[in-house]
């Protein structure tokens, strides 16, 4: 048999060069896309550094020594992103989430929480301000995290079994540093905490039981996540996906039946379950099985400044040069560059795949989770 190998092309290279409308408006706090869905999240990366080399996301083979990380100055500085979250406020943004690479490596990232946590939405209200994490630095970090203005974080575990979590994030880390972080997170009031355990075939999938036993009896919601084929660089195959569908009938299987619970809001990844004793919250994200691109409300910042409207973009828009452009422009210049490209946003990924027989709905080099975010 002949190996596939997938080029790597530098993504982060491409990008849209952007015109400033001739006509500008004001935002007034609602912006829908080309197929009616409104802008409500922002996903911010502050960093495209990881200090863990999980398997599906910085495969330590591509993310070595050498790999060419962004230099410091190609990074949004707090001012800029800060400025940058207001304007998509205006535009009607609620959520804000805090991703990487590992978000708690940027340093005094509590710095920029206090920024963010003094912005408003259009309601007036702080925005629901929360951080996606490895959990390795969170036990040092949750009090400090907390009083910047944090509300909740959400952390990644994939096994509580040393060796398969070991070998999963390839650095050695222990579960139990990752579950000190979690309960110091707890203990700090940044809760509801969500779990978010990717499962891929054959090798943590056996730990979906286990999982689910140890969280059911903590206030943390457990989410189960189909592996994606995001980015290039993981050599994703379609046999490596557990459906959702699947794990449920495998909890089942063992004990652990579970009913499904009424969504919080239209655009959530995650399908809402529990256990059937009403006991212990869980949730699937089945981006394969079954695609959510329909009220898809994400839009996401890269490290470097450029705006990507799906996670499986080929092409961001480089924001960063209109915030350091010598014309100076005003944020209503920012705010109707941002309405424009939103307006015609036609992204639908994950449909478009499930439609498909093979992954290759994308032409160009998709973007790795590592420099997005998740
Ligand atoms: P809450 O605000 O707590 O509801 O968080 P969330 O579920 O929106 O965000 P989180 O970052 O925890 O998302 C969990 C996982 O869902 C990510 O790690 C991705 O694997 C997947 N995911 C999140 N957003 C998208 C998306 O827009 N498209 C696809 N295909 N997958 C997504
Ligand atoms: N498929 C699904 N989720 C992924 N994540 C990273 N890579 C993938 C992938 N290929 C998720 C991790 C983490 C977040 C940063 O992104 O679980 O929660
Ligand atoms: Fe780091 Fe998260 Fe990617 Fe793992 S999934 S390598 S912890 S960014
Ligand atoms: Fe949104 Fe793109 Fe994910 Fe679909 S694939 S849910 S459009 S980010």
């Amino acid at each position: 048999m002949t190996e596939k190998f997938i080029p790597l092309i530098d993504v982060r290279q491409h990008q849209q060069t952007i015109a400033i409308p001739n006509t500008l408006s004001a935002p007034n706090g609602s912006l829908m896309d080309s197929f009616s869905r409104p802008l409500h999240d922002l996903r911010i990366s502050v960093t495209d550094r990881c200090n863990f080399r999980c398997v599906y996301c910085m495969p330590k083979e591509i993310f070595d020594k050498d790999y060419q990380y962004l230099p410091h100055k190609s990074l949004l500085s707090f001012e800029e992103i800060t400025r940058v979250a207001a304007i998509f406020l205006t535009h009607g943004v609620k959520k804000i989430r805090l991703t990487g690479g590992e978000p708690l490596l940027r340093k005094n990232i509590e710095d920029l929480i206090a920024m963010l946590a003094q912005l408003r939405t259009v309601d007036g209200k702080m925005p629901d301000l929360s951080l996606t994490t490895n959990g390795s630095l969170l036990a040092k970090k949750a009090y400090d995290l907390k009083k910047a203005g944090l509300k909740r974080v959400t952390v990644s575990l994939d096994s509580l079994d040393d060796a398969i979590f070991k070998r999963m994030n390839d650095v050695d880390f222990e579960v139990s540093d990752v579950l000190k972080g979690i309960e110091a997170a707890h203990a700090a009031g940044l809760g509801p905490i969500k779990i978010n355990m990717v499962v891929k075939a054959g090798v943590n999938d056996h730990e979906i039981i286990n999982m689910a036993r140890y969280f059911k009896d903590t206030p943390h919601i457990l989410r189960f996540i189909e592996y994606m084929d995001v980015g290039a660089s993981n050599h994703w195959q379609h046999n490596e996906v557990i459906t959702s569908e699947e794990i449920v009938q495998r909890l089942n299987d063992a004990g652990i039946p579970l009913q499904q619970l009424p969504a919080n809001y239209d655009s959530e990844t995650a399908q809402r379950w529990q256990h059937l004793d009403g006991k212990g919250e869980l949730g699937f994200i089945s981006s394969v099985s079954k695609a959510f691109c329909q009220d898809c409300s994400r839009a996401r910042l890269s490290t470097e400044g450029k705006l990507y409207t799906c996670l499986f973009a080929t092409n961001g828009h480089d924001l960063r040069a209109l915030l350091r452009s010598d014309e100076q422009y005003a944020d209503l210049s920012i705010a109707s560059v941002i309405a424009s490209i939103w307006r015609s946003r036609t992204d639908r990924y994950s449909e478009l795949r499930s439609t498909q027989t093979s992954n290759h709905v994308v032409t160009g080099k998709k973007i790795e989770m590592s420099y997005i975010g998740g």
